[in-house]
């Protein structure tokens, strides 16, 4: 039976050496197929009596149960390696760090405008906002400043459609159009008392937004923001602008150590008019003087355009601009920064 146990591990051998499911099938079609070789033995049977059958027969099938075990057992390796393959391309790490998905912040002008918004809000100031597409009344003429004025040559902007051909549209050079804007709603409210001789509340206001103007260097873009403030009653006056103006840049800087300088200037809107310098009395600004609004009492001209009796009302208005806000909040050099969208720039506002 010598030869039987040498076909089992010929078998067992074939079997070690396919590595394909394809092999071993062909390797076991050599032992087990139709024309295999324990097939041929069992076929050889026959010529033998029937004690050598029974001997020989048992002896056959003892090795093919053999040989069929060792593929049984092959097939099973074949498949787990298998399996192993596929699990080690399909591999999961979990150890792996998560990927990052970065917080947003606000614009560091936003910043500054939510800023304003808080401090003149806590002022009693209204927070208005209007269109950025302006007509050249709202920007120009109801503002005291008719078509033939140079003070417009120093407002030059981007003209759109709309409008008419003398007076096409624009897009605002400042927030002032919004003083008559809300002004004008706010006088409608309380027509009918007025005309009866009775009061108004106050106007207290201010209007934050984006301006434009032809003007590109380090400290201008063409696209930049204003905020406009405006108060207006019976009794309002310039002490009023410069006690108001005062506790709005000091809160801001969270700063006593603080001046303000109101230089004479001048606006068509405003009489008399005054730019506002601050210096700040320590740290790296320190003992420079800083431009940071233009304002005035309101024109008397202006104060009629916003349907108000000019001897009865009276007030002041201002103009400052958030993004030189920031910049000397934050210590910023360059205008352009702001609106050139690079997030290692913006991300240390967080
Ligand atoms: N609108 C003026 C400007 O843009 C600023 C200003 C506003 C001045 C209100 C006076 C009063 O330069």
């Amino acid at each position: 039976m010598n030869a039987l146990d040498d076909m089992v591990s010929l078998a067992r051998s074939a079997f070690e050496q396919a590595h394909t499911p394809t092999e071993l099938e062909n390797a076991k079609a050599q032992f087990l197929g139709k024309s295999g070789r324990i097939t041929e033995l069992m076929k050889g049977l026959a010529t033998l009596s029937v004690d050598e059958k029974k001997s020989q027969g048992a002896a056959i099938n003892v090795a093919k149960q053999a040989i069929e075990s060792a593929l049984q057992e092959r097939r099973a390796a074949l498949a787990e390696a298998e399996l192993q393959t596929q699990l080690k391309a399909e591999a999961l790490d979990v150890t792996l760090p998560g990927r990052e998905r970065p917080a947003g912040g606000l614009h560091p002008v936003s910043l500054t405008l939510e800023r304003i918004e808080a401090i003149f809000g806590s002022m009693g100031f209204d927070v208005a906002d209007g269109p950025e597409i302006e007509s050249d009344w709202f920007n120009f003429t109801a503002l005291n400043t008719p078509a033939d004025h140079p003070a417009r040559s120093m407002h030059d902007t981007f003209y759109v459609e709309g409008g008419s051909p003398d007076a096409p549209n624009l897009l605002r050079t400042h927030t002032s159009p919004m003083q008559i804007r809300h002004a004008v709603q706010h006088v409608k409210r309380h027509r009918a008392a007025l005309d009866a001789g009775q009061g108004m509340p106050e106007i207290r206001v201010i209007a934050p937004g984006r301006t434009y103007r032809v003007d590109s260097d380090a400290t201008h873009s063409p696209m930049f923001h204003q905020c406009e403030g405006l108060w207006i009653g019976e009794n309002v006056s310039f002490k009023d602008l410069k006690h108001v103006f005062t506790d709005f840049c000091r809160t801001f800087f969270e700063s006593d150590d603080l001046v303000l300088r109101f230089r004479p200037s001048f606006f068509p809107f405003t009489e008399p008019s005054a730019e506002i310098d601050i210096q700040f009395q320590s740290g790296p600004l320190a003992g420079r003087w800083l431009e940071v609004a233009g304002s005035g009492q309101v024109h008397p001209n202006v104060v009629r355009n916003m349907g108000l009796d000019p001897e009865r009302f009276i007030g002041f208005a201002f103009g400052m601009g958030p993004d030189r806000l920031t910049m000397l909040r934050y210590g910023v050099n360059d205008l352009r920064l702001f609106f050139d969208g690079d997030v290692r720039f913006l991300s240390q506002f967080r």
